[in-house]
């Protein structure tokens, strides 16, 4: 598969000051949390747990929230938002009512909601992201929540938060009109102009309430949906003015397009931004407005899903069943890796992105009932991109050979971006070898007089197939990356076998 490649073949990036992307907003390191499985119930929050606070919340999972990295978290849903009242997760718990939850086939006890969602959040230290019920509810039901949530005081639903024990207001500045509402499965789906024109009154009666909001309008839930285009093109007609951002969900899983396409996902991801972009443009001019809308890309992962872990069905209505707990590989990771370089290289479009999940659902941190944490494989490149991607994106010239797949083309062996921080001095190259077989020689050519390695690290193995597991977590970690060479502005150095590398720089002087 790896056509012209070899020991010897050298891939090339070329990564220059003048050429900036755009700024490294700390949205795009965004995750979420729904109320699906065990994400909430026995993730975040499971009061008998020996590690739980005095909230009932997991401290172990929060350490590791931290130490991931996120930055912003989007909650309670997805496909669970579209049936959700979020009255219902609010006041004396014990008063709470349990609701069949229609899109995960679960029982939903409302013990967890939105006032403590927002503790987490703070003892988290993310922004959240709120998603509204715009499936079974409308513009009504969204003005309360956001009056419940912002409003100071003095009025009948600031008042109820603060009686419920929220004496300030949450300040929920994001806000996403749905979910998903162009697919089938959701509950209260919708056409696209009876979407785009709930989301447009929807966002017009919220702004009246507090006009510097940030909001979502529903994009596709996937690019290969029939309406994926056309959908954008029809709600973006009826909400370009008053919404921020268009949403874009995508799950890459090996098991559809086999090992060397899946390792080019990447390629379909650069694809499906690129195509939201060209929609958000087309409907600009058709409108002749000024303003230029980003892409939220809300939803994004791989998906390795477990026959044992599918949502439940029949009279059984479970709470907080296992469902979607998937179990990643190093090649998942790597796939992970090139993701985030694919929504880094589009940072000027792509405003902020939310890895689904946060906890145990499709997730990189998992939880044992009444026992530990442990790290998925796709805990580090996240982790390490959410570290040191700092500045500005620069537009990484990338020279590779390439290999065919059906499913996506021509692929490069070498994937690569590189982020700069001018006031630290540092430049940080992320990169990913597709190549199977063989480890490829990598040349960064930078466009500084002076420039040294402070780090670099590579994750891989020998068999890319492994697993994490809570036996086992630690095998294979980000590790010293052997024999970095620099000469001039030139770093040289070998990417083993389906890798994620992370080459961290200090440059200065003209070039
Ligand atoms: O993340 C799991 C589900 O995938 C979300 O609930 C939904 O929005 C998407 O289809």
């Amino acid at each position: 598969m790896t056509a012209g490649a070899g020991p010897d073949v050298a891939a090339r990036v070329v990564v220059d000051p003048a050429f900036r992307v755009g700024r490294v907003r700390p949205r795009l390191f965004g995750s979420f949390v729904e109320h699906l499985g065990r994400c909430v119930y026995g993730g975040i929050h499971d009061p008998g747990h020996p590690l739980a606070d005095e909230d009932g919340f997991r401290t172990d999972v929060i350490d590791l929230v931290r130490e991931l990295g996120v930055t912003m978290v989007r909650y309670p849903g997805g496909n669970f938002v579209s049936g959700y009242r979020w009255e219902d997760g609010i006041g004396p718990v014990e008063d709470r009512p349990r609701r069949l939850d229609l899109a995960w086939h679960s029982t939903e006890p409302n013990t967890v909601g939105l006032d403590e969602f927002m503790v987490w959040a703070a003892k988290a230290g993310v922004e959240p992201m709120m998603a509204i019920n715009l499936g079974t509810r409308g513009v009504a039901e969204a003005l309360d929540v956001l009056e419940y949530s912002n409003v100071a005081a003095g009025t009948a639903l600031s008042e109820l938060r603060r009686s419920n024990g929220a004496d300030d207001p949450h300040g929920i500045r994001l806000w996403c009109l749905g979910n998903e509402m162009d697919g089938p499965w959701q509950t209260g789906h919708k056409t696209p102009e009876e979407y785009g024109r709930l989301a447009a009154a929807t966002a017009r009666a919220m702004r009246q309430l507090q006009p510097d909001l940030e909001l979502v309008a529903c994009g596709s839930s996937f690019p290969g949906m029939p309406t994926f285009g056309a959908w954008e093109h029809a709600v973006l007609r009826e909400t370009y003015d008053l919404v921020d951002l268009v949403s874009a969900h995508i799950y890459f899983n090996e098991r559809e397009v086999g090992l060397a396409a899946y390792l080019g996902s990447a390629v379909a991801m650069d694809g499906f931004i690129d195509s939201v972009v060209a929609t958000i443009d087309a409907v600009r001019a058709e409108l002749k407005s000024d303003r230029v809308l980003g892409i939220s890309f809300d939803e994004w992962n791989v998906s390795r899903v477990r026959p044992e872990s599918v949502p439940p069905s029949g009279d059984d209505w479970p709470v907080a069943p296992a469902i979607l707990e998937d179990h990643y590989t190093v090649a998942d990771a790597v796939v992970v890796g090139s993701l985030l370089i694919s929504l880094l290289r589009h940072a000027d479009r792509v405003h902020a992105a939310a890895q689904a999940q946060l906890v145990n659902v499709i997730a990189p941190i998992m939880t044992e009932p009444g026992a530990g944490t442990w790290k998925q494989t796709i805990f580090h490149p996240f982790a390490q991109a959410a570290a040191l991607a700092r500045g500005v994106v620069l537009r990484a010239a990338v020279e590779s050979p390439t290999y065919p797949t059906q499913a996506y083309g021509d692929v490069p062996l070498v994937d690569a971006t590189a982020t700069w921080d001018e006031e630290a001095g540092e430049v940080t190259v992320f990169a990913v070898s597709r190549a199977q077989d063989e480890p490829l020689q990598l040349e960064v050519a930078l466009r500084w007089a002076h420039v040294e390695v402070v780090s670099a690290t590579t994750y891989w193995h020998a068999d890319p197939t492994w697993q994490a597991s809570a036996d086992d977590d630690a095998t294979v970690l980000p590790r010293e990356a052997a024999d970095v060479r620099v000469e001039g502005g030139v770093v040289r150095l070998d990417l083993p076998p389906i890798s994620w590398n992370v080459v961290r720089l200090r440059v200065a002087g003209p070039s």
